[in-house]
């Protein structure tokens, strides 16, 4: 059995710590970090899972960005334990977390990620948003919570403020 929460200020170093052991070394590099630094994430969609033990076994955060003048979320990082992965987690944490932004009117979520995995959530490839380089443009994905909320929406994403 598996506990969902809202990650708290204890959390925070801890699932660091998973991410570490999740990404490849040298992950706070990715230019997606930059939109991060210095920017509170969105708490209430930053969540935690862990096992009856107590133990954390996936999370998943977000942060504010701008996007053609426009409000944004970027979700990420998501990361499972390796030893908990392929059992449904990480799509129950993006379930629960697009559930709860939609519910507090953001209109329109983007990552950097792999296609073939965030497709199954209603992701699909971003034409004319542009993250800080170098990234792939293909891996720059997007999913509308408000029907047509992502049209006409590009440029280069930036720090909200
Ligand atoms: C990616 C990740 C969050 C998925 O979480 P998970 O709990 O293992 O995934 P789920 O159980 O919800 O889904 C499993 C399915 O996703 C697929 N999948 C997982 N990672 C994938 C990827 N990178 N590309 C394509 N498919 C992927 C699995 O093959 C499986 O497919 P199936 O349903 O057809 O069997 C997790 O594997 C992880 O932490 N990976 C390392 C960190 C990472 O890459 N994070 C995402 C950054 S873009």
């Amino acid at each position: 059995m598996y506990r969902l929460d809202e990650e708290t200020e204890e959390d925070w170093w801890e699932v660091e710590a998973l991410y570490d052991l999740c990404f490849a070394p040298g992950r706070t590099a990715l230019s997606s970090y930059r939109l991060r630094d210095g920017v509170p994430t969105v708490a209430a969609l930053c969540l935690t899972l862990r096992d009856g033990d107590g133990t954390l076994a996936a999370a998943i955060r977000y942060w504010p960005v701008r996007v053609g003048g426009r409000d944004a979320l970027l979700l990420g990082p998501v990361a499972v334990h390796p030893t908990r992965q392929g059992e449904g987690l990480g799509g129950l944490l993006i379930n629960e977390s697009l559930a709860e932004a939609r519910r507090l009117g953001w209109e329109r979520v983007m990552l950097v990620g792999d296609a073939p995995y965030y497709s199954r959530f209603g992701f699909h490839k971003l034409s004319g948003v542009e993250m800080p380089p170098p990234t792939n443009p293909d891996r720059v994905l997007g999913l509308a919570l408000k029907a047509g909320a992502w049209d006409g929406v590009t440029g280069i994403v930036t720090k909200a403020t």
